[in-house]
């Protein structure tokens, strides 16, 4: 066995290693998951983002297999016809016994094939497929449980599908990479039939530690003593619990996104994870460095725009003293931490109002819940600034006619004149239209749950409500955001650009895209050491709050002192100047590199090696069966004094109303990016082994 190569490139002064090429022009790799093309939470990212650095690598051998959904279908796959002759051919088949299997082509970067399968078409056959199931593997699934059973009619067709394009894929060996436990069961009567496949098993959460979490229970304390059998038959999931602890001992490789979670499968599904594969982004630089500042200030403007509708009458605080805060992520009020959220807002407002500060901020939750629509006040605050951009239009029109008249005329005209009465009575009706008998609502939408919502019930306790005394306003947007709203028309990344800081102090959160979403975008975030995210940059990054990455410790500390330390990084935020904060998203952003999937997409690739290794050891071998380590490696302090305050700072305040914009500032900041990026040291920096790729050693045999 040789060992791995490792060399350093001092562009990103990231650690690089060999890469290992696969002879992939004689393998087909299937990744299946229930979010390929379906958005449901951050499987979608990973899938989506990681098609083009593996469709880079794969070419036309690599196959994403999801559920077929008509919307899904129409607004994002283009169809076309299998080029492959074995996957043509189990298309075919398949459909020529009465399933329906979409073909087509992924619009997304990379563009890669989709083999989609429709559901409810197949699911005529479910009880014979329950009986393959019970036969399989013994579990049996309780028929009301409609999801699971959407997943055996799911498996089952992908399970089909492998077995007819491994009867004729021509001597092409087969990788299989299902993801979560929604696709597992392709996997284990894949196994169960002893299809000659290689199998991968990626897990982004175990559904005991979610569970476990979301009932408020000390979870990472109590890690080895949960009788895991009786607490998944207690909360009814059991059967969902046998098809996930079977998909992660059917595997040839098991994987998950993150260390903690690889100490949290060890003990709920009883395998140590062969591979941590931490979740990349498909990172975009622009050729300005300062481009995503500018990006920053231009969508700003747009939530601005809305802000004014929305507090329309209360408009009584300074928009360009307004910051804003945002959550967001599937609804899971206790595991995304929304709840300790809320109450550190509720002491942010209450120091803010003591230290008499002129900064507001307002705080989006962009959680989906169950809804009937936008409501009135919320509808209404859009059109009532809607109506006062308007008049205040045509007035100006008016006016400068007027004024370009007079001074035609020659004249400087009488100020006091030049709008006539009705002018003003217009304007004057306009402002009174601005009186509101109630406050500004803390939600958009009509809630179904209103009385019983957790972040309403929350804002009812703490008496967050919005009102003119409040200095942090809350605003619940219980739908995932999108350009074609008639409300708040930006999609997520433009909102994200445009906000001040992203909130996510998560207790269960295997990774956590969002607060990564964040730092690709240079913007701010809070995160914690409960996140496989915020564990992933204390590692590499020497002082994360420096770079804009606030980790609030909730391992070792309790709820309330978590909270206390929330808001001392959120009131510390507030206290920064706007440069102070320019200079913040320039570190922020000088992290994206660690997060491209260019450097991450390495450790998937390890495991289709290691995958292959095991399924077919005559054809294949790997040198070591970890992955390569960059332990040891972090992104050092950056050269000048962190803007950011720490604790410490808190309680010596610096003055917000420095708003002293100075350009050159900046530009010398992005020197000192560049510096940074080239002094980084890095363990392997005696190494300096040229990197490049090269063959998979030879041991690849015909
Ligand atoms: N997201 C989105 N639209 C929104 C809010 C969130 O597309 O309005 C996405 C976000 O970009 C992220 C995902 O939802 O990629 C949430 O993933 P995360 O890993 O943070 O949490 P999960 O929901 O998987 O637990
Ligand atoms: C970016 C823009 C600047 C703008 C600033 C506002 O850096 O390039 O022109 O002044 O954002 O920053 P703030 O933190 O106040 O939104
Ligand atoms: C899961 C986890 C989330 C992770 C995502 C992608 O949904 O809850 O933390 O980021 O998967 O791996």
């Amino acid at each position: 066995l040789r060992g791995r190569s490792l060399s350093v490139t001092s562009l990103s002064g990231l650690p690089q290693w060999e890469v290992e090429e696969l002879p992939v022009e004689d393998l087909l790799l299937f990744e299946v998951a229930w979010e390929v093309t379906n958005k449901v939470g951050g499987i979608y990212t990973v899938i989506q983002t990681k098609a083009r650095t593996t469709a880079d690598e794969w070419g036309d051998n690599y196959f994403l297999i999801g559920p077929y959904f008509e919307q899904n279908m129409k607004t994002q796959v283009e169809k076309c016809e299998p080029a492959n002759d074995a996957v043509r051919r189990a298309v075919d088949i398949m459909n020529q016994h009465g399933c329906q299997v979409h073909f087509g082509r992924w619009l997304i970067e990379g563009s890669p094939y989709v083999v989609l399968f429709d559901i409810g078409f197949s699911a005529w056959k479910l009880d014979r497929w329950k009986g393959d199931l019970w036969e399989a593997c013994s579990v049996g699934i309780p028929y009301h449980d409609r999801e699971a059973n959407d997943m055996l009619i799911f498996g089952s067709l992908t399970a089909w599908f492998l077995k007819e394009v491994t009867d004729h894929a021509d001597g092409k060996h087969v990788i299989t990479h299902f993801h979560e436990w929604q696709a597992g069961t392709g996997l284990i009567l894949s196994r169960a039939r002893k299809l000659p496949i290689a199998t991968m098993f990626t897990t982004h959460a175990t559904l005991l530690g979610r569970y476990l979490c979301a009932a408020n229970i000390d979870f990472y304390n109590h890690l080895d003593e949960f009788d895991i059998d009786k607490e998944a038959g207690e909360r009814q999931i059991y059967h969902r619990y046998c098809l996930e602890r079977a998909s992660v001992h059917c595997a040839h490789v098991f994987t998950t996104v993150s260390e903690i979670t690889a100490i949290e499968a060890e003990h709920m599904l009883k395998r140590k994870p062969d591979v941590v594969t931490p979740n990349g982004l498909n990172v975009k630089k622009f050729s300005a460095m300062h481009e995503f500042q500018n990006l920053h200030a231009m969508y700003k403007a747009r939530i601005q725009e809305f802000v004014r509708g929305h507090f329309y009458g209360h408009l009584d605080f300074d928009l360009e003293k307004t910051l804003f805060f945002f959550i967001a992520g599937r609804y899971e009020f206790s595991n995304k931490g929304a709840d300790i959220f809320l109450e550190s807002l509720s002491r942010l407002n209450f120091l803010l109002r003591m230290h008499k500060s002129d900064v507001t901020v307002v705080v989006f939750f962009i959680m989906p819940a169950k809804t009937n629509n936008f409501n009135v006040e919320t509808l209404k605050g859009q059109a009532v600034r809607k109506q006062l951009w308007d008049i205040a239009h045509s007035v100006k029109e008016k006016f400068g006619k007027k004024l370009y008249d007079a001074l035609l005329r020659g004249e400087i005209p009488d100020m006091n004149n030049i709008l006539d009465r009705d002018d003003l009575t217009i304007m004057k009706r306009a402002i009174f239209s601005t009186q509101r008998q109630s406050l500004p609502p803390v939600t958009t939408h009509n809630m179904i749950d209103d009385s019983t919502d957790p972040i309403l019930s929350t804002i009812r306790r703490i008496g967050l409500f919005n009102s003119r005394t409040d200095r942090v306003k809350v605003i619940l947007h219980p739908e995932f955001l999108s350009s074609t709203s008639p409300l708040l028309p930006m999609d997520y990344e433009e909102f994200v650009r445009g906000c001040h800081l992203g909130v996510f102090p998560s207790y269960y959160e295997p990774w956590g895209y969002t607060p990564a979403e964040c730092t690709v975008m240079g913007i701010p975030s809070v995160t914690t050491n409960l996140s496989g995210f915020g564990c992933f940059m204390q590692e590499h990054v020497a002082d994360p709050t420096a770079y804009g990455i606030y980790i609030v410790d909730r391992r070792f500390r309790s709820p309330d002192d978590s909270c206390n330390q929330l808001t001392k990084f959120l009131y510390g935020f507030c206290k920064q100047s706007r440069r102070q904060r320019i200079i913040q998203r320039n570190r922020t952003e000088r992290l994206s590199d660690l997060l491209d999937w260019r450097y991450l997409g390495r450790y998937y690739q390890h495991a289709r090696h290691l995958t292959l290794s095991r399924a077919f050891p005559d054809k294949f071998h790997v040198e070591s069966t970890s992955p390569p380590t960059t332990e040891g490696f972090k992104y050092p302090r950056p050269s000048s004094v962190p803007p950011s305050p720490t604790g410490s700072q808190v309680s010596s305040p610096q003055s917000s109303d420095v708003e002293d914009e100075d350009e050159d500032e900046r530009y010398n900041e992005e020197e000192e990016a560049e510096r940074d990026r080239l002094n980084i040291k890095s363990p392997f920096s005696l190494g300096h082994v040229p990197h490049g790729k090269k063959k998979l050693h030879g041991e690849y045999k015909n």
